[in-house]
């Protein structure tokens, strides 16, 4: 979900709509807002897109903005991904008590908020939503009807509160306040001159100050024009910690692309070449010292295990042949909602790398949290600068990808194949390897890669016209060979996420094992040929490829330049640049991505802001 607060002299309502515009990959179910004007709150809400929202305003607000909702000085929205009660017009944030003094919203789950809601009914409090949420905001009532300020009331009722919440309050009785409290859930601070905002993510205030405070873990925050306070729930003042963004309002808007994911795409070799920034040195060698781990503990490791979700999982699978391969250690990759349900085996010598664009993810989080409760080191490749992941991981990695905020993962995902090469060569750098000579090889190829990336973008426009032509199909199938099976697994994830279809990504090798019976007629596979320099490989995904043929398939091949062997056997061949085959995933994903976006978008389908996703999934 996301959530927006705003104090000041600016027409909240404004303010409040602007912010949840640029929240919205967070959740796009509901939307409402609540502000605060002549001692009463005005609360609107709607089911479904902001846009569902702005029309229900429109027919409240008149033009000269004289209306209680827009003359209001603070305000509070939210943008909802349905945990509790689907996403109706009743189940939409804020949530009210029963006298309409206080409004809340809320990002997270409660765990004990069916104990809160019976305790609320036995006192005669009637709950008009099925949410986890509406509960606070009739606790907080409670305590304001007793007298309490609603900073107070706020920390007495968060004390009472289990599980991840990040909470934003206002009350009619306190008109220039805004009151946020966070545990897990992100929750940053805008500090304007005479205003001041609270938002999930630094996107929704950037177009009116750069200056942000981090929350820390259950801490409470209350919002005036004049200042901002910050105590943890037990009221001890906190310390806060100041940063400046580093990208400004354009980063997040569309900039005369039709979908975030075009730009996000086209962004891509630039991405790519921010995240490389500094890390090559003239010498040619490798310099990750802002990692927080020392060379002697890197030396110390001798098993590796990577945890993610989505698509930073494809590139966690991706990392394990590149560590593998040139670090000889051993690595796993877990999914993150898996690893701490199982008894993974974890010592002092073991490093935990999770993955994670957002920073946020509650599944990465709590794997986390796992991993360094059983002592673990851990290493936190991420996206958003000082979100929660990075924050409790021993040592980060940042990737430089600029915001996403289309939904599916495109430029998030190439930097995070850059930053796990750059681990592992490093890795391999600090520890001696047995393949020192194509290490340091390695290392100089990266950098060629953002003009690789460059290219396919280039040549890409035969792989709208496919697209476009499959938008009637119902499935499509990829396949892939080691690296290449990580690629096929996300250019089916972004087929489903994007266009609804069933797609699912096999390991070329095991189809004979079973999905080879799917293969029908005409049916689309996708296949990822490795880099001739592998013959093994190479030859073996060729005569995968005459497998599926023989029983009918449609084959749209992706291969490298210069490889003839597999043109009799496609029926559309998609030239990537040659590279070794460890990183040709760079190049080999972007097409798949083009793929899915084109055909997606011939269904009709919003590429972003598909449908019952969101972008930065903070509960479990
Ligand atoms: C959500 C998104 C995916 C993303 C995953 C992990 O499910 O819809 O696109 O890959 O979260 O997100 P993270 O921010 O942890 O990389």
């Amino acid at each position: 979900c996301g959530i927006v607060g705003y104090v000041g002299s600016k027409p909240a309502l404004d303010v409040v709509i602007e912010g949840l515009s640029r929240l919205e990959y967070r959740g796009y179910d509901s939307a409402g807002t609540a502000i605060s004007a002549d001692g009463k709150l005005t609360v609107t809400k709607r089911a479904g897109k902001l846009a569902n929202l702005r029309e229900a305003l429109a027919g409240t607000v008149p033009p000269d903005g004289s209306q209680d909702g827009n003359t209001g000085r603070s305000g509070i929205g939210h943008t909802r991904w349905a945990t509790h009660g689907p996403p109706n017009d009743r189940n939409a944030h804020p949530h009210t008590d029963c006298t309409g003094a206080v409004a809340v919203v809320h990002n997270g789950i409660i765990e004990n908020f069916a104990a809160l809601r019976l305790e609320l009914e036995r006192r005669g409090h009637e709950l008009s939503s099925d949410t986890d949420t509406e509960a606070v905001a009739h606790l907080i009532e409670e305590e304001v009807a007793g007298g309490a300020s609603l900073a107070d009331a706020m920390r007495r009722v968060c004390l009472r509160l289990e599980g991840a919440f990040t909470l934003v309050a206002v009350y009619s009785g306190e008109p220039d306040l805004v009151v946020g409290a966070r545990r897990n859930s992100p929750l940053v601070v805008g500090v304007g001159a005479e205003e001041n905002f609270l938002a999930s993510d630094v996107a929704a205030f950037i177009a009116h100050t750069r200056d942000a405070i981090e929350l820390g873990q259950d801490q409470v925050v209350e919002l005036r024009p004049s200042g901002v306070t910050v105590t943890g729930f037990d009221g001890r003042p906190a310390e806060v910690k100041e940063y400046h963004v580093d990208w400004d309002v354009s980063a997040a808007e569309k900039g005369g692309h039709d979908y975030f994911m075009l730009k996000e795409i086209a962004e891509q070799p630039r991405a790519v070449a921010d995240t490389l920034l500094g890390r090559i040195g003239a010498d040619g060698r490798l310099s990750l010292d802002e990692m927080r781990l020392t060379d002697d503990e890197l030396r110390d490791i001798d098993k590796i295990i990577i945890v993610a979700c989505g698509t930073a999982y494809h590139a966690g699978l991706i990392a394990k042949y590149a560590i593998e391969h040139w670090t000889q250690l051993p690595c796993e990759v877990e999914l993150a909602s898996e690893f701490r349900y199982r008894d993974p085996i974890l010592t002092r010598s073991t490093l935990v790398i999770a993955i994670s664009q957002s920073g946020e993810t509650m599944d990465t989080l709590m794997a986390v949290r796992h991993a360094r409760e059983q002592r673990a080191s851990v290493l936190g490749i991420c996206n958003v600068n000082g979100s929660t992941i990075p924050r409790e991981c021993d040592g980060v990695l940042y990737t430089h990808a600029g915001p996403e905020i289309a939904v599916a993962s495109t430029k998030a995902f190439l930097t995070q194949l850059i930053a796990v090469y750059l681990i592992a060569l490093y890795l391999a750098q600090v520890r001696g390897t047995k393949w020192g000579d194509e290490v340091f090889a390695m290392i100089q190829l990266l950098g060629t890669m953002p003009q690789k990336v460059e290219r396919v973008l280039e040549t890409v426009e035969p792989v709208r016209e496919l697209a476009r032509s499959l938008a009637g199909e119902r499935c499509v199938l990829f396949l892939g060979r080691h690296v290449g099976f990580p690629v096929a697994l996300e250019g089916a994830l972004k087929l489903k996420e994007l266009a609804y279809m069933h797609a699912e990504g096999f390991a070329a090798g095991e189809l004979k094992h079973g999905p080879i019976a799917l293969i029908e007629q005409d049916l689309p596979v996708v296949v990822i040929v490795p880099s001739r320099a592998r013959p093994i490989l190479h030859d073996k995904i060729v005569s995968n490829i005459q497998e599926i043929r023989a029983r009918g398939a449609r084959t749209i091949v992706i291969a490298e330049e210069g490889d003839e062997a597999v043109a009799p056997y496609a029926d559309t061949l998609i030239r990537v640049p040659a590279v070794p085959t460890l990183l040709q995933p760079l190049v080999a994903t972007v097409p798949l991505q083009v793929f899915a976006c084109e055909l997606a978008t011939a269904r009709g389908h919003d590429v972003d802001q598909p449908r019952n996703l969101a972008k930065s999934v903070t509960v479990e």
